[in-house]
Formats: C-alpha cells, structure tokens, sequence
C-alpha cells in the first residue's frame, strides 16, 4: 500500500512517500521538505498568513520532487494522507485541499491524520523500531505529553505541560537571549560551550507528584536571571543557555522516569522537534541503560515536522484496520484536537 503524505500544520511543509505493505515494517520511499524558517526569523515567530501562502507555494513543486525520487506515478498511489490538526488553521487547510483535490482527480481514497499521532509513530520508520506497548515522551513546540501506547490508536494520556510546551520554553528562553528563531537548536548549540550548572533555574512540578509539566515560569527565571546580568549577559550568555537546556532536559527525564515507573513498562519512545536535544538524548540514554529500559527516537531528520510521519501514521492505521475509506472528498481541519479524541 502505497502512501502520499502531506504536512502543512506550522512552517514545514512536508510530502513524502511511504510503503505500508501489510505484515511488513513500513518503508519510507521519498520525502521532501520546505523548512519556512528563514521567512519567520524576522518576525522572531511564525506569521500564520505567510506559513498558509507558502505553503500553497511549495506543495506542489514538492510532489514532483517526491515522485521523482521515488520514480512513481501519481496512478500507483493507494492512499493520500494530510494532517488534519492540531495546528494553524489556514495552514492544515491548505495541505487538506490539495490532498483533497489530488485524490479527487486521482479518484483515490483521502484520509485526514493527528499530526501528534504522526510524531508519536515516526521512530517506526527508523533503524530500531519499538515494539507495543511503551511510554511515549512528546515533546514539540506546542506539546509536551507523556502518553501510553498500548497499540496504533491507543493513547493513554498520563501528563502534560499545564503551560508553556518544552519547545516553547526553549524557543522563548531563546529569544530572551537575543537568538534566532527557532531558538531550541540554536540555543543547544550556544549551550555546548557553557556550564549547565552555572544558574540555578527552578524546575517546577518536579516533586508534583503526578506527571504534569510547567515551564512558563522558567522563562521568568530566565528574563530575571538575563536582567540581574546586565552588561555580563554577553559574556555569560552560553552559561545561561546550558543552565536553561539543564533546567529543561532535567524535568523531561525525571518525569519520564516517573511515567515509566506508574507504568511498570520498560519501553519509551522519544518524539516531537526537541527529541532531536543531543542532551536531552544524552541523558535519557544514560538513565535508560541503568534501569534496563529500551528507548527509540525517530530518526533526527524526521524528529521536526515532516510529510514521512504522516503518512505513515495513516498507512499504520489503516493496516490496524481504524479507518474505513468512504470515497469521500470533504474535508474539514482541527486546529485544536486532543490525541486521546482519537482512541480506538
Ligand atoms: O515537532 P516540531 O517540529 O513542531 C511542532 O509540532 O511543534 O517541534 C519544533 C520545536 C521547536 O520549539 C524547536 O525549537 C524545537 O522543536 N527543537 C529543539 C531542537 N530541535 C528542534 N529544541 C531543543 N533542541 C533541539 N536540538
Ligand atoms: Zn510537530
């Protein structure tokens, strides 16, 4: 089976092609990637209305290339898959139409995917694929979540960020801090040549007690920090990064230790954009060894948004005999959409 794959819910827009034959390991065939982050930087965020025109202008220069690599016909597609939400709405609403319409004129079945579904599966289409049941750490710019996974289609949600996401909470230190957007990479980056313990940063919710995350009040610990060093800040800039990376990372692996103990499970699998954190990866590694839990990550290329996961999300899905194909071409998008809604 045959998957096309579109992403349009925030500043990438992502195509790919997936090989989601029953009975064997998906096989991710071609994928393409417009990243709109040169656009936004000047804005120090994404302007929605600029991400949607964009979108509408890289879609389809994109399937080409996609098709091309893979050396496919749009006729040997079974299936077209887009996110369907959470995300910008004019944004979703643009890789929705174009799938829409493409399978239309295809006269190919259509489905809408939870983007969340498609990071939490993408470590699938790595080189060490997990196995059900696990804990899943999301972890992207809008969501921080730990979920169980019992199978496709079963999400257990067992904590998340009552604020800021972690990506948010990187991605607004950085900016503090005077760095680009998206400040997460580049603020890891800064990090490697400062000293993580230099600040002391609060790390809250730690000792809560449940599995939830709060970051919005290290932002503050941040801008206070940043303000008591004043003209020092330059020159101490790399240390604050490290303690904020420190303060960040240190909550996420705690908490997830914690949800692997509630669980008694002793598979986690890590996704979403700050997944890629060489730290944060680093660290897990490490404390995962120690306690004898195995931990996948998607490959780093596919841990950002991407067309790879969402189709194959949707081939995943379908294989799990979830979705039933009406031949229908209305579509509709949900910018807000809880990933439990999804449970099977
Ligand atoms: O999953 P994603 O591409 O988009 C959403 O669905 O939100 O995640 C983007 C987030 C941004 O906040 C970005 O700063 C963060 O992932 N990110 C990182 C790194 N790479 C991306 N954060 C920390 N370290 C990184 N290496
Ligand atoms: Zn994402």
């Amino acid at each position: 089976m045959i998957v096309l794959g579109f992403e349009s819910s925030c500043d990438e827009t992502g195509v790919a092609l997936v090989d989601a034959a029953v009975k064997s390991v998906p096989r991710l065939l071609a994928h393409a990637l417009f990243s709109q982050i040169d656009m936004h930087q000047a804005y120090g965020g994404v302007v929605p209305e600029l991400a949607s025109r964009d979108h509408i202008r890289r879609v389809l220069p994109l399937t080409h290339e996609v098709m091309q690599q893979a050396q496919r016909t749009l006729a040997e597609v079974d299936v077209i898959a887009y996110t369907r939400g959470p995300g910008l709405a004019g944004a979703l609403l643009v890789g929705a139409g174009v799938a829409c319409a493409l399978a239309a004129a295809l006269g190919k079945p259509v489905m809408g995917v939870h983007h969340l579904e498609g990071h939490l599966l993408s470590p699938f289409l790595g080189a060490d694929p997990p196995e059900f049941p696990f804990v899943a750490l999301l972890v992207s710019g809008g969501h921080t979540q730990l979920m169980r996974v019992e199978r496709v289609g079963s999400y257990e949600l067992l904590g998340e960020s009552i604020d800021d996401a972690a990506g948010e909470a990187f991605d607004k230190s950085a900016k503090l801090m005077g760095l680009p957007y998206p400040g997460g990479p580049h603020l890891s980056k800064l990090a490697e040549s400062g000293d993580g313990a230099a600040f002391k940063l609060p790390r809250p919710l730690l000792h809560s007690g449940n599995l939830d995350f709060s970051f919005a009040g290290l932002k503050t610990a941040v801008l206070t920090q940043a303000k008591k060093l004043g003209s020092e800040l330059e020159s101490r800039k790399a240390d604050l990064a490290a303690s904020t990376q420190a303060a960040i990372v240190d909550v996420l692996v705690r908490k997830s230790m914690s949800a692997m103990a509630q669980t008694g499970l002793n598979r986690l699998v890590v996704a979403g954009g700050v997944g890629a954190n060489a730290l944060l990866r680093e660290q897990l590694n490490a404390v995962c060894l120690k306690r004898g839990i195995r931990v996948h990550y998607p490959e780093l290329h596919l841990c950002t948004d991407n067309g790879a996961m969402i189709a194959l999300a949707a081939g995943m899905r379908l294989q799990a005999g979830l979705e039933s194909l009406d031949g229908s071409y209305s579509f509709d998008v949900k910018p807000r959409w809880p990933l439990a809604e999804l449970v099977a």
